[in-house]
């Protein structure tokens, strides 16, 4: 599979601006609450340990972002290989309850547009094709 190219610096600063691995814990567990209960993403997270998938989350995300060296989980590709097939509006309502989600938590617009346009970055490993 190709590499997916990540744009190194900006996203290490992303990480510092929102406050370190302690304000993502809590951005996360706000975000898999929300897609886990939202009306168009929630059955995916049927019967998920959320919590524990937030948890993964911020592993890899720390690893994409430069901000640690070590991710033990699954990429992004093989993660939903079992999960019925995420659809572009699948993927598009992830984006918008993420950026909803930075704005609760009072992160800046460009941050918001720099951590959307890193997820963008894995819509073809995940959206079903
Ligand atoms: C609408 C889009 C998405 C949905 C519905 C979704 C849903 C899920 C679910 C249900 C799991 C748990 C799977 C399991 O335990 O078997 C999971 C795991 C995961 N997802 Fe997603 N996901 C989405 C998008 C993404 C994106 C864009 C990324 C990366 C940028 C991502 C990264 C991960 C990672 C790292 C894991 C954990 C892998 C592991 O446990 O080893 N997901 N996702």
């Amino acid at each position: 599979m190709k590499a997916i190219k990540l744009s190194g610096p900006a996203l290490g600063a992303l990480f510092s601006s929102i406050g370190g691995e302690a304000s993502l814990d809590q951005i996360l567990a706000r975000f898999y609450q929300k897609m886990s209960t939202d009306v168009l993403l929630g059955f995916f997270f049927d019967g998920c340990d959320v919590l524990a998938i937030a948890r993964m989350q911020k592993s890899f995300l720390m690893r994409a972002w430069g901000v640690s060296q070590s991710y033990a989980g699954k990429s992004p590709a093989d993660a939903h290989a079992k999960l019925p097939p995420i659809l572009k509006g699948h993927f598009d309502r992830r984006l918008v309850l993420l950026a909803e989600t930075l704005r609760e938590f009072k992160v800046g617009e460009n941050e918001i547009a720099l951590w959307v346009s890193f997820e963008e970055k894995f819509r073809a490993a995940v959206e079903h094709s």
